[in-house]
């Protein structure tokens, strides 16, 4: 296991191709600790996470996910700019890779599924459940397993939800597919911090960057 925080955070990267051979459950318990080690708004901890295991309903959900993809998601990537900092060849690299995760995603043997009971679902509810889903990556790549988070199923959100099984006054945040990967762990890309960070005035540099 990798205990370094900061090369953990470095190497976190969303790993979309996956082994289906199946994760030991203390691993994935592990993950779910890191998760609900995560603030919440009150520390009210209204979360909970489904861990799916049964081919029959990744199988049911995974088409919307599939749908989602080739009817939407893939074809806007296609025709839009690459990300900012990738280069056209890495970013179709990073598609492909989408793609597979899209063809295959009810293979990954795990599926950790973080939901929020009750309330609004709003930006403010989303920040009392996206610091667990950060943790449980992070708690992935540290124990070697690949992860991402996914949401492009919510375009179905009904149909998918459905498929889930979830009672009406829960919603779903992401589907995380969990595996051991395919390939190798490495830096992640992003643009330098000068693009990004600003010091007290919006649109000014921030000297320390
Ligand atoms: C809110 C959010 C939603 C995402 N949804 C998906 C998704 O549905 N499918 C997918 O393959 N990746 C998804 N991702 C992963 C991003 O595409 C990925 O983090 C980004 O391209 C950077 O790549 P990296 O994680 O490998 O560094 C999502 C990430 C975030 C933060």
């Amino acid at each position: 296991m990798n205990t370094d925080l900061f090369e953990i955070i470095r190497t976190t990267r969303s790993m979309r191709r996956l082994k289906p051979d199946p994760v030991p459950p203390a691993l994935i318990r592990q993950v779910l600790e890191a998760a609900t080690c995560a603030p919440s708004g009150g520390n009210m901890q209204t979360w909970r996470f489904m861990v799916i295991t049964d081919p029959a309903v990744k199988a049911n959900v995974a088409q919307w996910y599939r749908k989602g993809w080739h009817e939407v998601v893939g074809p806007r990537y296609r025709s839009s700019a690459p990300a900012p900092g990738a280069s056209r060849e890495k970013f179709d690299r990073m598609l492909a890779a989408a793609e597979h995760l899209a063809d295959h995603l009810h293979e990954a043997p795990v599926w950790i599924v973080p939901c929020l009971v009750g309330g609004t679902h709003t930006r403010t509810s989303g920040s009392s459940i996206y610091p667990s889903v950060q943790n449980m990556l992070l708690a992935a790549r540290a124990l070697g397993l690949g992860a991402t988070l996914t949401t492009l199923y919510l375009l179905f959100e009904k149909e998918a939800e459905a498929a889930l099984g979830l009672p009406e006054d829960v919603h779903s945040y992401a589907i995380i597919p969990i595996g051991y990967p395919l390939g190798k762990f490495g830096p992640v890309g992003r643009v330098p911090l000068q693009e990004v960070v600003f010091g007290s005035k919006w649109g000014e540099p921030w000297a320390d960057a």
